[in-house]
């Protein structure tokens, strides 16, 4: 079955990849192995076009690169922030919400790139700072970093529902954040406030222990309040806190909730939405088990609705399609 779905990656100078060569390309029907143009979610570029005039070739893909580490600084047992220089390209490219890089130890081989998000980024030096939840093999290997480490990027599928923080204006959001889901939702909050949106932060520390972007999203001019949003044990979404988002939606006007943290945390708040029929947006951190994040490896696949089934390393969807809600 011919599948068109919208690719993160369409229009930009790393289109066509290596799934235009495989027939396996997400946009294009006829890279699909069609003999038709069944472009419904143009970009602005034609896929087919720019693979055909590049020989049928794909275009020079995202490499790994050494850069040096300006700071690493331990904000609790198993949280850390890490400061590193890029270019100031690299960080005008990673400054905005969804971005992410491949970070990995000089010591350690290829299958240590660890997708991380990037929480700021300072074009003018080209730093960028992303904050690190210490838990297993790979982001153990991360403690390690002395000097110098590897950066793969730019990616951005690093979020669901990007159309919708993209296009709120003057208007309500709420952002529910638990964990290491903080430093995404740095990214969202900057979006919207300059979209001249008001936002409001739930914050729940969480299993790091520590509220590392409160600073951050009060200077933003970002009101936050504390509340668990994740039942330990059963890891369901308080009901106290289902009520505080539904109170902010249906009587103070919030259009567009985001949610950072677990899948269990968006499929709460999913469902909550889509019971209430109020309409809102609802967007998420994209939790996929994110492994060469060029739709190659498979790891990240998952199922929608209809049975599909997706690479969400680039495929951008919606999180209803996955969560459910509006
Ligand atoms: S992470 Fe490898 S296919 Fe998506």
């Amino acid at each position: 079955m011919c599948q068109v779905l919208e690719c993160i990656d369409a229009g930009t100078e790393y289109c066509p990849c290596y799934l235009a060569e495989t027939g396996e390309c997400i946009m294009c029907s006829q890279l699909q192995g069609r003999t038709f143009c069944d472009c419904t979610n143009w970009k602005g570029v034609c896929i087919y076009q720019e693979y055909v005039n590049n020989r049928k070739r794909i275009k020079e893909q995202r490499k790994s690169f050494v850069s040096r580490l300006i700071e690493k600084q331990f904000l609790s047992e198993n949280v850390m922030l890490l400061k590193f220089k890029t270019n100031s390209t690299l960080a005008r490219e990673l400054n905005q919400p969804g971005a992410y890089v491949f970070l990995r130890s000089t010591e350690e081989p290829a299958f240590f790139d660890t997708p991380m998000s990037v929480m700021t980024t300072d074009e003018r030096t080209g730093t960028v700072t992303a904050a690190v939840q210490i838990r297993g093999v790979k982001t153990k290997a991360l403690k390690k970093i002395k000097e110098e480490l590897l950066v793969r990027g730019p990616y951005w599928n690093g979020l669901l529902g990007l159309k919708y923080i993209k296009g709120l204006r003057n208007s309500r959001a709420l952002l529910v954040t638990r964990g290491i889901g903080q430093a995404p939702a740095l990214p969202v909050a900057r979006k919207l406030v300059a979209a001249g949106n008001e936002v409001e932060v739930v914050l729940d520390k969480g299993r790091g222990g520590v509220n590392f972007a409160e600073q951050h999203f009060r200077e933003l001019g970002c009101e936050v309040v504390h509340r668990s949003v994740l039942q330990p044990g059963t890891l369901d979404v308080p009901e106290e806190t289902l009520e505080y988002i539904k109170k902010k939606v249906l009587e103070e006007g919030v259009r567009l909730v985001y949610t950072g943290g677990s899948e269990k945390l968006h499929q709460g708040v999913g469902r909550l939405l889509a019971s209430m029929g109020a309409g809102t947006f609802f967007a998420c951190s994209n939790d996929a088990r994110v492994c060469c994040g060029e739709g190659i490896c498979g790891s990240c696949h998952t199922r929608l609705a209809d049975g599909s089934r997706i690479k969400t390393c680039k495929t951008q969807l919606g999180p209803v399609d996955i969560y459910g809600g509006r």
